[in-house]
């Protein structure tokens, strides 16, 4: 195993001990809708196997430009620069949970990937609200309400070979994001992947 790899195992076998830690938050969500900072110690991130697809994406199509949104601990971000580091690229991440973007930046810095990775903390719709630079891949992955709106700002930094991928989109929050793409299908060709968790959308 490399470095890389050692550290996302370790990540995600952590992650995996966060669930059983969750299940008692989502009690409490009986009581009471469940805020962002009910999640500020929960990893929630993707699978090994979406992780891999990311990179996997990102070294065939040759992507230099990368956003997250939603670094949370830093998993995915971790796949998404170990592919950057093959196209010699850069992930621009957002987080809006300040300690969650610190531990973030140890996890990448362990994995030997700081070099590829630059954190904005606070709200990805303020953060990103001037970013200029065109974007190659876009990785949704924060709170779902926000999909639609993320988008459609990011949207003038697209380019004909973008391809945005949206996790969770059996979640009843990004049902507005599909709506959106259906209705442009001229623009956005959208395939449903990994047993319909996520959608693949790249601009023509
Ligand atoms: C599902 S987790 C991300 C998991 C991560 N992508 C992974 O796979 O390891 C969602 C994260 O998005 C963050 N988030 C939610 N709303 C946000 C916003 N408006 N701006 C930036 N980050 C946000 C949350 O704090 C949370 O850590």
């Amino acid at each position: 195993m490399n470095t890389v790899e050692k550290k996302l195992s370790m990540l995600h076998r952590d992650a995996q001990k966060d669930y059983m830690r969750i299940g008692r938050g989502v009690v409490k969500s009986i009581f009471r809708p469940m805020q962002p900072a009910d999640f500020k110690n929960a990893y929630l991130p993707v699978s090994q196997k979406q992780g891999e697809a990311l990179r996997e994406i990102i070294i065939k199509n040759n992507f230099k430009e990368i956003v997250e949104f939603g670094t949370s601990f830093g998993i995915s971000t971790i796949y998404l620069a170990d592919g950057a580091r093959e196209t010699n690229g850069k992930v621009v991440s957002t987080e809006l949970i300040e300690s969650k973007a610190a531990r973030a930046g140890e996890n990448i810095k362990d994995a030997g990937l700081s070099d590829f990775v630059e954190i904005l903390v606070g709200d990805a719709m303020q953060t990103l609200k001037d970013h200029s630079s065109p974007i190659d891949f876009l990785f949704l992955d924060g709170w779902k309400d926000l999909y639609l709106p993320l988008f459609k700002m990011l949207e003038p930094n697209f380019h004909s070979g973008t391809m945005i991928y949206a996790d969770n989109m059996d979640m009843a929050g990004t049902q507005p994001y599909a709506a959106y793409l259906s209705e442009k299908r001229n623009s956005y060709s959208t395939e449903i992947i990994h047993g319909g968790i996520a959608y693949l959308s790249s601009v023509y």
